[in-house]
């Protein structure tokens, strides 16, 4: 495996390979969820370049930047074994200048959900990821769909910048007993882990209840909300696969979404129906 984290270097690099190259961005601390992006990302190229960069423009102030799981050695040795050919491992002064450039999230779609209570969260995304993309010019690129939002915002920069990357989405990784993998999950002690499981089990609920037939969202929300309590939540949301409100589920074409605070970590899980 190649590491390297001079963006030109990188360029100049890739400059001359003329196979498929699949790409997988992450801020590093990786774990299973990361595998399975690398994974597909595998199945589906011929080169495979994952990206470890903890981009501190997606942080808002006071945000979670200075604690953020950083894991870089043991990240190095998951790349190798999961048979990343280039890891892209740049520092922040190889990423950003001063008086930047930078790409501003949709004023509706990003600013709701989770860019309501992160304002600003989204420009720095979606700026880092259009830096990444025009550094590494992968075929693909590869986003899990537990970060939904996130997912939804760069396939809209893709489309409505006319860029030809492809955008795979991935599914979730659970732990046996639901929880959704997720870097921040290892700021939660013990007991605020048994009242993280509430989230996975809210949306097995809302799932049993369309399987009977139960489509109704002001329903299923109700009743997603009474299983959610007391955690404080930030939303939930029946939405349409562009994001807008659904007032009845619509099979293969839904998201519920959910996102709550246990203690001061921020979670965020949903299901694709
Ligand atoms: O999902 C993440 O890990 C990050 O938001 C991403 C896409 C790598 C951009 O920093």
């Amino acid at each position: 495996m190649k590491i390297i984290s001079s963006p030109r270097e990188l360029k100049e690099y890739l400059k001359n390979i003329n196979n498929t190259v699949g790409f997988v961005p992450t801020m590093g601390a990786l774990h299973e969820g990361h595998i399975s992006l690398i994974k597909k990302a595998k199945e589906q190229n011929e080169i495979v370049v994952v990206s470890l960069f903890l981009n501190p423009t997606q942080f808002l102030k006071g945000e979670d930047l200075e604690k953020y799981p950083k894991k870089d050695e043991a990240d190095k040795k998951i790349c190798q074994l999961s048979g990343v050919d280039v890891l892209f491992f740049p520092q922040a002064s190889d990423m950003y200048g001063v008086d930047e450039v930078s790409i501003l999230a949709p004023k509706v779609r990003g600013y709701v959900l989770e860019g309501e209570s992160r304002a600003g969260h989204f420009n720095g995304v979606l700026t880092v990821v259009m830096k990444l993309l025009n550094i590494v010019n992968p075929t693909r690129a590869y986003f899990g769909k537990k970060d939904a939002q996130q997912l939804n915002l760069i396939s809209l920069m893709v489309k409505q910048l006319f860029m030809s990357v492809e955008i795979v989405p991935v599914d979730t990784v659970r732990e046996k007993d639901g929880l959704a993998l997720s870097s921040r999950n290892a700021y939660l002690s013990k007991e605020e882990r048994v009242q993280a499981l509430k989230v996975a089990s809210s949306l097995r609920t809302a799932s049993a209840m369309v399987s009977k037939g139960v489509l109704n969202s002001y329903e299923i929300i109700t009743a997603m909300r009474e299983m959610l309590a007391p955690l404080e939540i930030f939303y939930v949301e029946v939405l349409d696969r562009e994001f807008s409100p659904l007032s009845h589920v619509e099979i293969g074409n839904t998201i519920i979404l959910v996102e709550v605070k246990v203690a001061t970590t921020r979670l965020l899980d949903n299901i694709w129906l």
